[in-house]
């Protein structure tokens, strides 16, 4: 972690004293933080109000703060880039099986038995005198450093079903083992159906998360083993191609050529906004017309085809050759020419016409 941000957060624990807090940065910080992966993105857990060290920010160092109406829960935002999410430690009561949780006030050691996996529960402290000394209730550290993942209780998945796939996420980021306590307990909760009480909102969320990895062909490969694929879609077809796409709209898309027939229906299924599908419907638009396209096919779709179809023969990506105003140039007009046109476009596409030069020739032989 840069010096710089470090300094930030002393200045914040030196605040948390100076008002009667505690502080400590949670989560997923601490985890990165101890594998020395660096990041900007700290959750800060307080003991009581959240908003005096928010306040502190935004007079200190000029921070864009984003409240939300949850817990004294903030989004910091500094112009050197940390991002901080200030939250109240909180016990969590999970009234039925995959509902958002209440919450009530709480110490840290609460707080940190709430979370997904003992690898996400180490606490650093921000506070004067012990700066980033480790809080670590549950063998948080043998987890991140010998490496699995581990549920802190056995209600977990019942809890918050949204977990099953984080431990996919979580096992195929850092290469990790899902120890076989939590292993029989994912295997239960799929059986008994504990992913059934999630919306199609959360279930989705978890898969474009799977989608933002690096590597997200190791995610879904584990998801498949666990029997949650089908959950994203029923019989969700992918391979390891997909890792070579960076965002997650290309991904989206190559799975949606993936699943044949079903594409439009898979994409459709996510209810996402259209433009993170926009291009998912591009490719499948493609694909379904079997003709060259009249305009242009973006940079992103050209990608996903050819990673999808490699070797395919450039002109049948190709805008078609000829436009309306050509062909009306040749003395064509009125409705046939559109039909004109699509034939054409048919004929590039399964290699009767190549370039601009063979579709004028290809009209004159069709005489049309
Ligand atoms: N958490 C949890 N259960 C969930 C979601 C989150 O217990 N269903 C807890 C975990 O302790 C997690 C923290 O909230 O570390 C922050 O959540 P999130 O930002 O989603 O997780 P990160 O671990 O920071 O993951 P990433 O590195 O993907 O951002």
């Amino acid at each position: 972690m840069k010096q710089s941000h470090k300094r930030i957060l002393k200045e914040i624990g030196l605040k948390a004293a100076a008002c009667g807090l505690k502080a400590w940065a949670v989560g997923g910080c601490a985890r990165d933080l101890l594998i020395g992966k660096h990041t900007e993105d700290i959750d800060i857990c307080v003991e009581g109000e959240t908003s005096p060290l928010i306040e502190f920010c935004a007079e200190k160092y000029g921070a864009e703060v984003l409240r939300f109406n949850d817990f004294g829960t903030a989004r910091v935002n500094l112009a050197c880039g940390l991002k901080l999410d200030f939250v109240r430690c909180r016990a969590e009561v999970y009234a039925e099986p995959g509902a958002l949780p209440k919450v009530r006030p709480a110490g840290l050691k609460e707080d940190l038995f709430r979370r997904d996996f003992t690898a996400n529960a180490l606490a650093l402290s921000l506070m004067p005198g012990e700066f980033f000394r480790e809080y670590d209730f549950f063998n948080s550290k043998e987890a991140v450093l010998g490496g699995y993942v581990k549920v802190l209780h056995d209600k977990s998945f019942l809890d918050d079903p949204t977990r099953l796939f984080r431990a996919v996420r979580f096992a195929a980021r850092f290469g990790w083992e899902i120890e076989p306590f939590t292993e029989g307990l994912m295997r239960d909760a799929v059986k008994k159906g504990y992913v059934n009480f999630l919306s199609r909102q959360r279930i989705v969320h978890e898969f474009i998360k799977i989608l933002g990895e690096s590597r997200p062909y190791q995610a879904l490969k584990y998801a498949a083993e666990y029997k949650l694929a089908d959950f994203i879609f029923k019989g969700l077809k992918f391979n390891a191609k997909i890792n070579k796409l960076k965002t997650v709209e290309e991904r989206l898309a190559y799975l949606a050529l993936l699943q044949g027939s079903c594409g439009a229906e898979f994409a459709e299924s996510l209810l996402l906004p259209k433009k993170i599908t926009a291009l998912s419907l591009e490719v499948l638009k493609w694909r379904k017309s079997k003709a060259a396209p009249f305009k242009a096919l973006s940079k992103e779709a050209l990608r996903v085809i050819k990673l999808y179809k490699p070797g395919i023969e450039s002109f049948r990506l190709k805008p078609l050759f000829l436009c309306a105003e050509d062909l009306s140039v040749l003395g064509y007009s009125g409705p046939a020419l559109g039909a004109e046109l699509k034939a054409l476009a048919k004929a590039q596409y399964s290699g009767k016409v190549r370039s601009r030069r063979g579709a004028f020739s290809y009209i004159k032989k069709a005489g049309f």
